[in-house]
């Protein structure tokens, strides 16, 4: 990934859009060399709600705060929110398309749905600042919540993977990110939001590494070396990049993702951190499907030979103003029971009745 920070970052966004009002958070943040994922549960308790939600007008403060003991490190934070958390915490209205992450099982593939109300994605140039920003965040809220999954992701050599790829190619750059990951006029209330899908994978590397580097590159749909796509001729369609690109109406939708390795040597722990933002979760959903049920079914990704996913969440991440504008006060409808969690095991995605993603002519409004 590597479009302009200046071109496109969370104070130009907006306006690169040209009318969303709503100041977003910094989704669009460039590539750095760390990052922290923080997913947490929040413990029961009316005081703890209370307590998080008057953290959500602080964060950004906070952030700023670490972020000016080297403004030149660009630590950013997003803060996701997840379906049911959604209506814990804040009640009605709620974002159009907030949904528990959909599990998928396919012949012994499995993409699991796991517990998680909240997530913090912390990047920065130096892992010392995301530390400090987790630490000051986890000061605050702490005693409000339960940490179900921390992982601390580095930068590899020139942006590859552990399976020793180039990870973040066809990003989309400049004002196409915008078009692909922040809300328009489509949720109005909601404008300047984004999806967060993520999956911890981890990785068989010493089964991978016994696959020749044709093998892999056919697997990827890329060169290793040199990270070129590979000929059409050559490209299976099983390949992770063929699976992974979703054309409606003759156009390309896009996500963004901002993925990271991690791992425990001495454990044998090798993995990727999966992390997509996008305007409708429907996209991403849709090539979770691609990789794991296949195109059409059976044609899977080869990828999940060699990776298990161990976590998978979706979150919604509202605007930087709407945040900054939630109240210590119990919303309305926090006091009604929490609407049945929409899980679907099933692999089916939803879908408009066109039988289209409908997002194809999303326009940012
Ligand atoms: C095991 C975890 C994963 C690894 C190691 C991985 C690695 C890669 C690599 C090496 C590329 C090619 C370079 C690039 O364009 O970025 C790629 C492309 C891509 N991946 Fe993944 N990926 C993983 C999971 C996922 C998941 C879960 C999704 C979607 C839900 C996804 C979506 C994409 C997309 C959209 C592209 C670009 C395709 C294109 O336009 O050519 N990846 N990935």
């Amino acid at each position: 990934m590597e479009f302009d920070p200046n071109e496109c970052d969370s104070m130009t966004a907006p306006e690169a859009a040209s009318d969303v009002a709503a100041v977003p958070q910094p989704v669009a943040a460039p590539l750095t060399r760390a990052a922290i994922f923080l997913v947490v549960t929040i413990n029961p308790g009316s005081d703890h709600r209370a307590s998080l939600r008057s953290f959500c007008g602080d964060l950004a403060g906070l952030v700023r705060a670490v972020e000016f003991r080297d403004i030149e490190a660009g630590l950013s934070c997003v803060m996701g929110i997840g379906s049911d958390a959604w209506d814990l915490l804040l009640g009605a209205p709620r974002p159009a398309e907030l949904h528990p992450f959909r599990e998928i099982r396919a012949d012994g593939r499995h993409a699991v749905s796991t517990a998680g109300d909240l997530m913090f994605h912390i990047r920065a140039k130096r892992m010392d600042l995301c530390f400090e920003l987790a630490t000051q965040i986890m000061a605050r809220i702490g005693t409000a919540v339960t940490t179900v999954d921390e992982v601390h992701g580095f930068r590899y050599f020139d942006d590859r993977d552990l399976l020793g790829f180039v990870d973040g190619t066809e990003n989309p750059r400049g004002a196409a990110v915008i078009d692909a990951t922040l809300i328009g006029g489509e949720d109005a209330a909601f404008a300047g939001g984004s999806y967060v899908i993520v999956q911890k994978y981890l990785h068989d590397l010493g089964a991978w590494n016994t696959l020749s580097t044709e093998a892999q590159e056919r697997i990827i749909g890329r060169t290793k070396l040199s990270d070129i796509e590979l000929d059409d001729a050559i490209k299976p369609t099983s390949a992770h990049s063929a699976l992974t690109t979703i054309v409606e109406d003759g156009k390309e939708v896009k996500i963004l993702r901002d993925n990271m390795p991690f791992g425990r040597v001495g454990q044998g722990e090798f993995g990727t951190y999966f992390i997509g933002y996008s305007r409708s979760p429907r996209v991403t959903e849709q090539m979770i499907e691609n990789m794991f049920v296949g195109r059409p079914p059976g044609n899977y990704d080869r990828l999940l030979d060699f990776s298990r996913a161990v976590t998978g969440n979706l979150f919604f991440a509202p605007s930087a103003s709407f945040l900054e504008d939630v109240t210590e006060d119990e919303p309305a409808a926090a006091a009604l029971p929490a609407a049945p969690a929409a899980v679907e095991s099933s692999q089916s995605i939803p879908s408009v009745p066109d039988g289209s993603l409908g997002v194809g002519s999303l326009k940012a409004v």
